[in-house]
């Protein structure tokens, strides 16, 4: 399968990849949500209808949306709209500026065998989840530590996964 270098995820999960709970976000995290700020301010981020209709027009506005559905979704204006993956990763190999992949657990599950970077910001602390990112081999991954204690309560590590080269 072909990874794409301008192609990067980034997701809070939890002990077990807890990721939401009620189509809602479960991790609210002061310094993480500054941290999702800064890695996507300008850059198209990529979701799914679901969690594009619960995201507060702030984690918006300043990026260029791309949204998955296979809905008409032309009532929204500044949002650009794919009904399938292939799609947009044609969009994708033809664009060199970088895509964040932003959720949900449907839209990881698809994308993530693509992505080349992940950052992902464990939280130390399970809860009630409902969506959930999906298994991935840490076998297939080089992973740094970013952070080591963002957060008192819960703490966090964050951790960004930069896929192996394929020999
Ligand atoms: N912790 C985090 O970092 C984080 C980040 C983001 C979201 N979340 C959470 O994740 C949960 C939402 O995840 P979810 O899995 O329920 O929903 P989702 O991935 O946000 O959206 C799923 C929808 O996207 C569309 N879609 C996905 N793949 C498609 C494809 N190949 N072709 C066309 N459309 C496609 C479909 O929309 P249509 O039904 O319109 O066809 C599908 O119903 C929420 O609880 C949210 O808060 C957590």
């Amino acid at each position: 399968m072909n990874t794409f270098d301008n192609l990067s995820l980034i997701a809070a999960i939890g002990c077990k990849n807890e990721l939401g709970m009620d189509g809602h976000l479960i991790w609210k995290i002061p310094d993480d949500l500054k941290f999702y700020r800064e890695m996507t301010l300008g850059k198209f981020i990529i979701m799914g209808r679901k969690t594009f209709e619960t995201m507060p027009y702030g984690a918006l506005d300043g990026r260029k949306p791309i949204i998955l559905s296979s809905k008409n979704l032309d009532d929204y204006f500044d949002v650009s709209c794919f009904n399938n993956v292939e799609q947009l990763l044609n969009f994708v190999s033809m664009t060199p500026e970088e895509f964040m992949v932003v959720g949900g657990a449907k839209v990881y599950e698809e994308l993530l065998p693509y992505v080349k970077t992940m950052y992902l910001t464990k939280i130390m602390k399970n809860h009630r989840a409902d969506a959930y990112f999906p298994l991935f081999n840490e076998s297939e991954w080089n992973r740094e530590l970013m952070l080591k204690a963002l957060g008192k309560k819960p703490p966090c590590v964050r951790y960004c996964y930069t896929r192996k080269l394929k020999k």
